[in-house]
């Protein structure tokens, strides 16, 4: 079977999300891929992290764009790691093979097309283009990188069905439809395959699960466990 396996927030099932230690450990389990969340500071910094608040995976409190990245370096964010800048996540994926899937969190509400235009410079200036996926549920976000950036690949997330997900997907030339993996069947692979879109489905967690989305033909399992994947494969 002949799929990716790509480390959902890195190794989180086994260590604090997000941060360069479930990173390192995605890599030691031998992860082809990771996937991680990012948000700009108040002092226009990128840093790694789902919530927009610190607040469940840290022991401190707030929200990330009201706080300086020196304010947000303060925190435990679990087993003593600190919260990643994007620029010290892609400094450990120059140097180790895997590829990463940086997933911009953005609404219409907290949306600063800065993220995204800084997020691609730093891409560029690591030299990883042909190794990143930018992923988002924002699809703005997705449509502003691939304007600035037409050679960094991109991915439309989405958590319910939607209708036609390749044929959206191509008109926003992203090159893969990320959905969750409720949504996949064998119709929903094969108009995506008839638009040249790829499918990676999050978060699976299950070996039934992962088996079920490799025999309908995905691309890329997204899990907390890649460990679990891996053995599959
Ligand atoms: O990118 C897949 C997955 O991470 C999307 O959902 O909430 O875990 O960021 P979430
Ligand atoms: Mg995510």
């Amino acid at each position: 079977m002949s799929f990716l396996v790509c480390a959902h927030r890195g190794a989180s099932g086994y260590a604090p999300e997000n941060t360069m230690k479930a990173y390192r450990l995605a890599d030691k389990l031998g992860a082809h891929a990771c996937e991680n969340d990012v948000h700009l500071t108040k002092d226009g910094e990128i840093v790694v992290i789902h919530d927009s608040n610190i607040s469940r995976v840290s022991n401190g409190s707030g929200e990330v764009e009201k706080m300086t990245l020196a304010e947000l370096k303060k925190y435990d964010f679990g087993e003593g790691e600190k919260i990643p800048t994007l620029e010290e996540c892609l400094s450990f994926f120059a140097a180790s093979g895997m590829e990463l899937n940086i997933e911009i969190k953005s609404n219409d509400d907290v949306y600063d097309v800065a993220l995204v235009e800084e997020t691609g410079k730093l891409i560029e200036k690591f030299g990883l283009t042909p190794k990143i996926i930018i992923s988002s549920f924002y699809h703005k976000s997705l449509i502003d990188m691939k304007e600035r950036f037409p050679l960094i690949r991109t991915a439309v997330l989405h958590g319910d069905e939607i209708k036609e997900a390749g044929a959206y997907a191509a008109s926003l030339e992203a090159a893969y439809s990320h959905p969750h993996f409720k949504c996949v069947d064998e119709k929903f692979m094969a108009e995506c395959e008839k638009h040249g879109v790829e499918v990676n489905p999050w978060t699976v967690n299950t070996p039934e699960d992962v088996k079920r989305m490799v025999d309908l033909g995905c691309n890329m399992i997204i899990t907390n466990y890649p460990d679990m994947a891996l053995k599959i494969r």
